[in-house]
């Protein structure tokens, strides 16, 4: 066995931009000096990557024993000091690994307060944030008593989903009645919360040892169960983050996630901002934002989240050095339509317009383009624009995401 310390890191890939992901994750272990052991499924397609070791594992039924077979493997062949998550799906599965191979890092209870929302809203009230009132729903007249106490709108949602999918925004009891029988065997996998009015944002933060190694605030240019479905997704993040309200934001998500215990690693907090001007603690993920978000602050600060986080992860010492600080705003490509793609804006039109920072496709004509069941989108691509200040950059954004067109045929 190489005394060299190794890195485990589970990831999986649905999108192109998780390849960027994974290499930033490489050069930043390898910066560090030690080496680079990918658990991944059978078929990612690595060979062309700077990697150390590739550790497979077969998907299917029984995934998450195979996986931890093959992290049993590298911690056999290799000195491993980290296991870390690259997607939230196997955030609990890495504290477990973790506890059980005796490698630093995040534990279960932890992992736990950021992965099931019945834990973590109740340990956030607990640390003194305001939270939305909640149930689980035991029968439909628990659901009719508790909105007879909150009043409509509810909210049911799975207690550990991701990017809105399972939850429902429900008006009146007619909604609520219709919804009880196509979610009634699931149940005790749902919570349901009184419908918190406000503006939604998330906060990005990486830590070492209870200390901020990078945090950005962000705001939701819409709240996302609303409009998920109807129109792109995005959020602006401005290069000063020197408002008191992105303060306020800051500050309260440090608390939160030190408060559920995270003293090492990355996370992904939502809050709403009420009209009242109260912050509603809405949830948080071990995890890096999805969609856009890398993006969005690379164009920003100049900064890598992956290569941050996982510097951060290693390096006790080490601090991002941002290259410049400008408001940027990202997005989700969305189209309302659905069927084969016939024509499609491509990224080179979009970059050619004003303030186009970055842009992706990932579609393509011949391609099949779903109906969005998501707020991750319906995998289309994404874009970040740049602007002198949080109105001109989603002013731009609007008018970029006006120029990106599809057209569909039906799907024969
Ligand atoms: N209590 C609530 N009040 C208002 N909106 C909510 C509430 N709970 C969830 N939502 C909306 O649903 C979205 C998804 O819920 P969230 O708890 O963030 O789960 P996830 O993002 O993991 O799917 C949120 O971004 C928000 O727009
Ligand atoms: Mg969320």
């Amino acid at each position: 066995m190489s005394q060299q310390p190794a890195v485990v890191f589970l990831y999986r890939e649905s999108k192109p931009l998780h390849r960027e992901i994974f290499r930033d994750f490489v050069r930043a272990i390898a910066d560090c000096g030690h080496l680079s052991v990918c658990v991944a499924p059978e078929g990612t397609d690595l060979g062309a990557e700077q990697l150390d070791f590739f550790e497979p594992y077969p998907t299917g039924p029984g995934r998450e024993e195979a996986m931890r077979q093959a992290v049993a493997r590298a911690i056999e062949r290799h000195r491993v000091v980290r296991i870390i998550s690259t997607t939230e799906d196997d955030v609990i599965a890495a504290a477990r690994l973790r506890e059980h191979h005796g490698v630093p890092g995040t534990g279960l209870e932890t992992a736990i307060h950021f992965r099931d929302k019945n834990a973590m809203v109740a340990r956030a009230r607990e640390l003194g944030f305001r939270v939305p009132r909640s149930c689980v729903p035991h029968t439909l007249g628990t659901l009719e008593a508790f909105a007879g106490t909150v009043g409509y709108p509810i909210v049911v949602k799975p207690h550990n989903g991701i990017s809105c999918g399972g939850t429902h925004k429900v008006e009146d009891v007619d909604q609520l009645r219709a919804l009880w029988p196509t979610i009634h065997q699931e149940r005790h996998d749902l919570r349901a919360e009184e419908f918190v009015e406000g503006r939604q944002f998330h906060i990005d933060t990486v830590l070492r040892d209870g200390q901020v190694v990078f945090e950005a605030v962000s705001a939701y240019a819409v709240t996302l169960l609303d409009h998920f479905r109807h129109r792109s997704i995005g959020s602006v993040v401005t290069g000063t983050q020197d408002s008191a309200l992105e303060q306020r934001l800051a500050a309260a998500t440090r608390a939160v996630v030190t408060g559920l215990g995270l003293r090492t690693g990355i996370a992904h907090t939502e809050f709403f901002v009420c009209p009242d001007g109260e912050l509603v603690f809405g949830e948080t993920g071990a995890r890096m934002g999805g969609g856009y978000i890398f993006p969005l602050y690379r164009q920003a600060f100049g900064v890598s989240l992956p290569y941050t986080w996982v510097r951060a992860e290693l390096d006790a010492g080490y601090r991002p050095d941002p290259t410049h600080r400008r408001t940027a705003a990202g997005d989700l490509l969305f189209s309302a339509d659905s069927g084969v793609i016939s024509d499609i804006t491509t990224a080179d039109e979009l970059l050619a317009l004003p303030n186009v920072g970055e842009a992706q496709v990932w579609k393509n004509p011949g391609h099949h383009l779903a109906h969005v069941d998501e707020a991750g989108g319906q995998g289309l691509g994404f874009t970040v624009v740049t602007g002198d200040d949080a109105t001109d950059a989603l002013e731009n954004a609007a008018s970029t995401l006006r120029a990106f067109r599809v057209a569909t045929q039906a799907a024969r």
